[in-house]
């Protein structure tokens, strides 16, 4: 069993480089889009972290063969797909693992795919994923908690994603339904996150015609078939800009290497608003702050704004801010309830519906706490790794979903960490 909590001493500030994993959120689209292909994919620089090795696992129930080459490494061969639908109790795990959806109607004219899970952030419907599939001529009705999808041949519609959102899930279900589909599928309001970049230049290598990548509107000109390439994901930004912020939290100076800055530069901007001197060389981030940071007042909106995942961990890093700052979430409207959490820690925080206002104190102090989610989990971390004694995480088991070797990480740059 693995353990589910994670004990911290904190008060140390943290120092030194750390080296960062593959996109969890940038390796599920491209796992996914192996279904797409036919010969064999080298992916490298996946995050091992359980996410991944359940979209393994969906593939190979699928099956496709998936083996690990190492740990980060693996070999996905496509020569048919065996199945059109994967196991539900795998879907439930997480949100990225419907992205099989459009790959299996793509291929092979049908899927039934379970109505995915993952972290509870709000609501998260899948209506925009089910207005995607209906574009481009998809029959997908929801029975129970299934979708049943057919079509003879997908074919190139118009897809427009709401602007507020501009969601990348909906962006990647459309890019995947669309490569294969007859005709030129324009999608308006797309996602313009570095992810998805990364991932349409992989599909583009594989044969796909997908134009306008890092702006609004993508053209994507179907294509027969695709071939295997090779592909290595981008590092995981939202682990740089976590690993980042526990370097100001503990008032320490952190390097994250593998990173390129414009993937992180909104956080950075705001970082740098706050006191914290920011070092942004070609393939690396550094961070200062010998002092207490300024407060803040941001809110959360798609690239290019704050990320909304960033949003957890700069809360508790405004926590012992000097003054008051202000942080609103626009994306998932119960993405706050972890606050009350670091308000157990000494934090003064109160949230009025989708808003926190954080009235910054000299310190925190360590508590029992509980992460309910990746990204809540991440800042109850940075928030132990600043406070006076000891705190003990429960819910290890989420964090990790999203942290590769998050322990030993933080124990390279000076964190007194450890699962137990
Ligand atoms: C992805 C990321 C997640 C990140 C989020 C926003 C993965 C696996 N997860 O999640 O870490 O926080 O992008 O950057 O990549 N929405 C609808 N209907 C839909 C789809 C989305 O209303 O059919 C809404 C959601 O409720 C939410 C917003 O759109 O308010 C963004 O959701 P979406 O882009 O789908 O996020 P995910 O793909 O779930």
């Amino acid at each position: 069993m693995e353990p589910d909590v994670i004990t911290v001493t904190g008060g140390r500030p943290l120092s030194g480089c750390v080296s960062l994993s593959g996109s969890k959120n940038g390796s599920l689209p491209v796992l996914a889009a192996t279904l797409l292909m036919q010969g064999e994919c080298l992916l490298e620089h996946l995050p091992n972290v359980a996410d991944i090795n359940v979209m393994g696992q969906i593939l190979r129930s699928l099956g496709l063969r998936v083996s690990a080459i190492s740990p980060d490494t693996w070999l996905v061969r496509n020569e048919g797909i065996s199945s059109d639908t994967p196991p539900a109790e795998l879907i439930k795990r997480m949100r990225g693992s419907f992205y099989v959806l459009g790959p299996l109607l793509a291929r092979l004219g049908r899927a039934n795919v379970s109505l995915p899970g993952g972290c509870y952030l709000g609501s998260r419907p899948v209506d925009y994923v089910l207005e995607v599939f209906q574009a481009l001529g998809a029959e997908s009705p929801v029975v129970g908690k299934e979708i049943r999808a057919s079509a003879k041949r997908l074919v190139a519609g118009k897809v427009s994603l709401n602007p507020k959102y501009r969601s990348p899930g909906a962006t990647f279900h459309a890019v995947m339904g669309s490569a294969l589909a007859e005709g030129e599928t324009t999608i308006e309001n797309a996602s313009q996150e570095p992810d998805v970049i990364s991932f349409c230049q992989f599909l583009n290598r594989m044969g796909a015609k997908i134009s306008g990548m890092g702006t609004a509107t993508l053209k994507v000109q179907g294509v027969e078939n695709l071939t295997g390439c090779p592909h290595r994901v981008p590092s995981d930004r939202i682990e740089g800009g976590t690993f980042l912020m526990a370097g100001c939290i503990t008032r320490g100076e952190v390097t994250v290497q593998e990173i390129e800055p414009a993937a992180l530069s909104t956080a950075l901007d705001e970082l740098e608003k706050a006191g914290v001197k920011v070092t942004r060389a070609p393939r690396s981030i550094t961070v200062a702050c010998p002092d207490r940071m300024s407060a803040l007042d941001v809110t959360t909106s798609p690239e290019p704004g704050f990320p909304t995942d960033l949003q957890p961990p700069l809360v508790a890093t405004l926590c012992t801010a000097k003054g008051a700052s202000r942080v609103a979430e626009t994306i998932f409207e119960d993405r706050l309830r972890y606050a009350h959490q670091l308000t157990r820690m000494g934090a003064k925080i109160e949230v009025e519906g989708t808003t926190a206002k954080i009235a910054g104190v000299e310190s925190l102090r360590g508590a029992s706490l509980q992460a309910e989610n990746i990204r809540a989990g991440a800042a109850l971390v940075l928030a132990a790794l600043a406070a006076k004694g000891q705190s003990r995480i429960s819910g290890r088991g989420h964090i990790v979903r999203g942290y590769e070797e998050v322990e030993s990480k933080l124990a390279l740059l000076g964190a007194q960490i450890a699962a137990a």
